[in-house]
């Protein structure tokens, strides 16, 4: 299957699903997809599942599928992975993929990381005890006009909007502005990532430039971190990384994320990972 820019680009989150079952053709194409997209950057190995409710009986619909913003999900992308902030990054890389996956197929999707049944989909993965589930993706078709909920959602967190690359993209050290001129070939890239879904669209991530090389950083919102959720904003750049390399593979441009090194960003700023050959 061919992920690109423009599936980037087009993905907008969707909270309200239409009563319809996925085609099983588009269904089969996308399983074989996330069972083949199993293994992180950072070395994890997790096992997706397309969760299918469309059989399931009030008891379970209620405990996996009621939400106060979403409304009719049947379907759920899900894993469990392992307690470590390595396995989240790759948890939000390897699902961004899917959720791009499930875009060029024409199936909508939202980022779930806030109120879900985690012990529910914990069962229904099998999933071990020292394995959790640091999110859930409802998945399906769009409905054609937007719950209330949804539009309400959308408008509380500012979701059409992105900060500008002056604020999140620097050029050789944190004091210089990175522009779409200097960023030359990897200018698709550097918008795929800055298009990304973050959690309450708070987009954490930065970016400093240092020739062909990325180095990624993480601005923490304060106070936003809770202890019951897994860590979202690491995820978020984790789902960024994801976003970068695929603009990044449609533009031919070779590379790959490393963890470690020690590059300095700004204060504040925690060092995730470095792209480069
Ligand atoms: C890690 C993560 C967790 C999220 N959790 C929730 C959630 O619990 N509920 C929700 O309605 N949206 C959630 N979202 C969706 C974001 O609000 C959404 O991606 C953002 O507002 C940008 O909008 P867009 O996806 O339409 O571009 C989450 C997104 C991410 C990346």
């Amino acid at each position: 299957m061919k992920i690109t820019f423009d599936d980037a680009r087009n993905r907008k989150s969707v909270r309200t699903f239409e009563d319809k079952a996925i085609s099983p053709e588009i269904k089969e194409k996308l399983i074989s997809f996330i069972k083949g997209n199993n293994k992180g950057p950072f070395g994890n190995k997790i096992r997706f599942e397309l969760i299918d409710l469309t059989g399931a009986g009030a008891e379970e619909l209620k405990q996996l599928a009621s939400y106060g913003n979403i409304r009719g999900p049947k379907y759920f992308m899900a894993g469990a992975v392992k307690k470590t902030p390595e396995a989240v990054l790759d948890y939000g890389y390897l699902m961004e993929g899917n959720i791009l996956a499930a875009q060029s197929l024409g199936i909508g999707t939202v980022w779930v990381g806030g109120t879900f049944s985690r012990a529910g989909f914990m069962e229904k993965l099998g999933a071990g005890p020292d394995e959790f589930v640091p999110a859930v993706v409802p998945a399906g078709y769009a409905a054609k006009v937007r719950d209330i909920s949804d539009t309400g959602t959308r408008l509380f967190v500012g979701a059409d909007t992105r900060k500008p690359w002056k604020d999140i993209f620097f050029d050789g050290s944190n004091d210089k502005h990175l522009d779409e001129a200097a960023a030359g070939k990897y200018k698709l890239p550097l918008e795929s990532l800055r298009l990304s879904p973050s959690a309450s669209n708070k987009q954490p991530w930065r970016i400093i430039k240092e020739g062909e090389k990325f180095h990624l950083f993480l601005e923490r919102t304060p106070g936003y971190r809770s202890e019951e959720k897994a860590d979202m904003q690491l995820m978020d750049t984790g789902i960024a990384m994801c976003n970068f390399d695929i603009a990044a593979k449609e533009e031919g441009l070779r590379g790959e994320w490393k963890a470690g090194g020690n590059f300095a960003g700004k204060e504040g700023w925690e060092h995730i990972a470095t792209r480069g050959e």
